[in-house]
């Protein structure tokens, strides 16, 4: 159980966000959702308003390192001991038809955002000598995936961030690891033509796209006592439609 314990999710306010702060909520967390506008913001609160233990939905842009800044002053009393980098977002197209500013804006939302909020929540966690930073990456940053260099080269980095950090703070008492989602019932992937979703699905093993549950069952994990001597690895929620070993 995570009484006592306060988790911020980042990107709470739909799918696999929505389904991880709702499930450390039902463990017993308080845990405080963002979204990047006010409405997304209540629609967290009233979420969690139907779990366990209520928390609140807040508003942050994850891409801006200022906002980040505010964010975290503004919650000086709430700091996180379980920390869910999840927010991200897709800016798809062949690279040589990809512009300067589809390329930055996912760099900046998957990957930097991820270090400017954890560089800042690092020191209240050194200090509880407790700590879980799960970031959620993707399956694509093993397997590859056409149209999607930016968001490819961003959920790799996020591997390589997640390793480093997690030797740096794993004698502190603080596990850093990546959850590596498969192709999940979002919005992001609500998009896809019908024909596209149903070719993705016939090369999943499961036979089936998974559900926010499914990958926020792997964050509370991460996330509990239990998984202590669990870090800098990455856990792949796929279905089996990629093996890492
Ligand atoms: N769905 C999949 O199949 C899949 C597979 C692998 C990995 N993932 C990863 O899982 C995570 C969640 O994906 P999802 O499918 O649940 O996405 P989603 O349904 O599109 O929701 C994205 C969430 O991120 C928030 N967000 C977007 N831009 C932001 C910003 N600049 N700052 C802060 N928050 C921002 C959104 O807030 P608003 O509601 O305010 O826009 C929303 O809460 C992402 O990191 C994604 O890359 C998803």
């Amino acid at each position: 159980m995570l009484n006592d314990k306060i988790a911020w999710v980042t990107g709470a306010s739909r799918g696999i966000g929505a389904g991880i702060a709702f499930m450390l909520a039902a463990e017993g967390a308080e845990v405080i959702g963002t979204a990047t506008t006010a409405d997304g913001a209540e629609q967290i609160t009233r979420i969690l308003s139907t779990a366990h233990h209520p928390g609140q939905g807040r508003v942050l842009d994850i891409s801006n390192p200022a906002t980040v800044e505010q964010f975290v002053k503004s919650l000086a009393e709430k700091m996180p001991d379980i920390l869910v980098n999840n927010a991200g977002i897709t800016r798809d197209n062949l690279t040589m038809r990809m512009k300067d500013s589809d390329w930055q804006i996912v760099l900046d939302t998957n990957l930097g955002g991820i270090f400017h909020l954890t560089r800042l929540c690092l020191r209240h966690m050194l200090k509880a000598r407790w700590g879980r930073i799960v970031n959620i990456g993707s399956v694509v940053a093993a397997m590859g995936n056409p149209g999607q260099v930016n968001y490819c080269a961003a959920k790799a980095g996020l591997e390589g961030f997640s390793r480093a950090l997690a030797r740096e703070v794993a004698a502190r008492g603080i596990t850093v690891n990546t959850v590596a989602p498969g192709f999940i019932e979002t919005d992001m992937t609500r998009d896809l033509p019908a024909a596209q979703r149903e070719a993705l699905a016939s090369r999943i093993p499961a036979a089936r796209l998974g559900k926010p549950e499914d990958v926020a069952a792997a964050v509370a994990y991460l996330a509990s006592d239990a998984a202590a001597y669990v870090t800098g690895q990455t856990l792949h929620v796929n279905g089996g439609l990629y093996s890492a070993s």
